[in-house]
């Protein structure tokens, strides 16, 4: 009788699972293409355009050539054949539209005084964050880095805007720092940074944790007095984090678990959720509007057509949908799509921002897009 009722839990359990997995990947899901005015394509950028950062007078970072160790072996076959290599772009959106020139960043690295170990040949960047230093007055950037065979990390930059180019200062490394995604920037020398998965080494595991759809991801805070400590976890797959343009909210994306999670911040740095805003999507990254202080995201609307993207970019397209939050008291109070492709156009969105009418949509590990923004938003 008791085995009876084990068997049939565990079978009730199961099918449950799968209908939820099955339901999560969405085969049963279709769109049709919309765009928000006339669309190009960046030729220079062709692997990656993972995620952005826009100050308010419309300088664009820009992170391309992603790549992690947890990926598959025909992804890096891909990657090392087409001879991909980590790069930070920049653009100026300024409403002069298809006139953006794109500029790939030179990095300077001071090998005899980086005691960090940072190597530009296994770097491999994903998410960013600028802050300005109204001390020096200059700008900082912080970079989520997920070198080949090594911890993923986090890189600080200074930015030189005469001569375009990065200078490393810093690395930031620690045991809580697991499969990093993207990172908000609070200070000089402090930020938020969302670790997306526990399993940061193996592929199996990485999948058996992502399939399983285990609650394991967490928002890790970085400051000089408090070192790393976890501030949120049990999270499901988060991704984007960012933070509101009066510096009071964080919103936090989670990608398997189709939600954005609005923290408000404490003085300590403490975040309190205050609203739990369900997107019926999977978010990548978000982006802030500096003007209006609106948020763009890069969203992956059918998973499964995402998951062979990633795994074969040279054979998969993955549909690409970008959102418009407007936001109240720093919650959300409307969603609009002001952007859906079929993957033809771009793949696998994982970025988005509209500066001055000018919307920039990047991807993983695909192309990088301007479109006119024609519609009124
Ligand atoms: C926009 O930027 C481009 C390239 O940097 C520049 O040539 C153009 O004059 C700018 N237009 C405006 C309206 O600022
Ligand atoms: C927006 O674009 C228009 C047209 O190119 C330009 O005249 C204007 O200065 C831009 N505004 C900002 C805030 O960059
Ligand atoms: C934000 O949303 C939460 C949850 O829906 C609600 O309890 C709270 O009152 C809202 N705050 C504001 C300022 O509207």
């Amino acid at each position: 009788m008791y085995l009876k009722t084990a068997v049939f839990s565990v079978i009730l359990f199961t099918l449950q699972h799968v209908v939820r997995l099955i339901y999560f990947l969405g085969y049963h899901l279709h769109y049709y293409q919309h765009y928000p005015g006339p669309c190009q394509q960046f030729p220079e950028i062709e692997f990656g355009s993972g995620n952005f950062y826009t100050l308010p007078d419309g300088t664009t970072f820009i992170t391309s050539g992603l790549d992690m160790n947890v990926f598959s072996r025909r992804f890096q076959l891909h990657y090392t054949s087409q001879g991909v290599e980590g790069a930070i772009y920049l653009t100026k959106l300024n409403g002069s539209h298809p006139e953006i020139a794109l500029k790939k960043l030179d990095i300077i690295v001071d090998v005899a005084a980086d005691k960090g170990g940072f190597n530009l040949e296994t770097f491999h960047p994903h998410g960013i964050s600028v802050w300005f230093d109204s001390i020096e007055g200059r700008y900082c950037l912080f970079v989520v880095n997920h070198p080949t065979r090594a911890d993923d990390r986090i890189e600080k930059f200074l930015f030189d805007p005469d001569s375009l180019s990065l200078h490393h200062v810093k690395s930031y490394t620690d045991n809580k720092l697991r499969s990093l995604h993207d990172i908000q920037a609070i200070g000089v020398d402090s930020f938020y940074a969302t670790n997306m998965l526990h399993e940061h080494r193996s592929r199996f595991f990485m999948l058996l944790e992502l399939f399983s759809l285990m609650p394991w991801s967490s928002v890790i805070l970085y400051s000089e007095e408090t070192g790393f400590t976890e501030v949120v976890s049990g999270l499901m797959s988060a991704t984007g984090i960012v933070m509101s343009k009066c510096g009071m909210f964080i919103y936090v994306m989670l990608s398997l678990g189709s939600q954005v999670l609005v923290y408000r911040r404490g003085e300590d740095n403490s975040l309190k959720l205050q609203q739990m805003f369900s997107l019926y999507t999977h978010p990548d990254n978000a982006v802030l509007d500096p003007i209006t202080g609106d948020l763009f995201i890069g969203a992956h609307p059918i998973a499964h057509q995402y998951l062979n993207h990633v795994d074969n970019p040279a054979r998969h397209k993955a549909a690409s949908q970008v959102l418009h939050l407007r936001l109240t008291e720093g919650n959300i109070t409307s969603v609009t799509e002001l952007f859906y492709d079929d993957g033809t156009l771009i793949s696998g969105s994982s970025a988005a921002v509209v500066y001055n009418k000018t919307l920039l949509v990047g991807s993983s590990v695909d192309k990088l897009v301007a479109c006119e923004v024609n519609v009124p938003i």
